[in-house]
């Protein structure tokens, strides 16, 4: 059975119900899944990703950035990151743009700043349309 680590950062909510939901598809295709919000990581230096086969993790864009404990996280465990399969979601409005033109420059745009401020290299970013509290 995979397990699988859930590792993401919300500020008003949206993207921890995103997670949670990812969560429970997983688990329901059998996966083992540990869902962590990163402001509860106490210690990221000795935080342990290695008993984990797979890691997704999930941040929300405001004013162009993502919150800092997803990127301290990221920073501290990017060595095995690395080494494992590893997805990316992103929870931002401009996903939710009807004119596709406008939505496809403006998530080009977020992916530009998300990558610039994500201390290790990624993969595709996966852009979910979140709420306006
Ligand atoms: C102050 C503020 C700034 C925001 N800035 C952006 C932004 O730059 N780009 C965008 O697409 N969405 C932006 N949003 C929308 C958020 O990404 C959206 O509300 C998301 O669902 C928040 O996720 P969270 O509840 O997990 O924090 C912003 C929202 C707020 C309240």
């Amino acid at each position: 059975m995979a397990r699988t680590l859930i590792v993401y950062a919300s500020r008003e909510g949206q993207t921890g119900k995103i997670a949670g939901t990812i969560a429970r598809e997983l688990e329901s295709s059998g996966a083992e899944v540990f869902l962590l919000n990163a402001a509860d990581i106490k210690s990221f230096e000795t935080f342990g990703i290695n008993g984990f086969d797979k890691v997704v993790l999930g941040a929300s864009l405001h004013a162009g950035y993502i919150e800092k404990e997803l990127v301290r996280f990221i920073d501290a465990c990017k060595t095995a990151l690395q080494q494992k399969p590893c997805w990316f979601f992103l929870v931002l409005m401009a996903a939710a743009t009807p004119d596709i033109a406008k939505r496809e420059k403006d998530l080009q745009a977020a992916e530009s700043m998300v990558r610039k401020q994500v201390p290790m290299a990624l993969g595709p970013i996966e852009m979910i349309a979140g709420a306006l509290m």
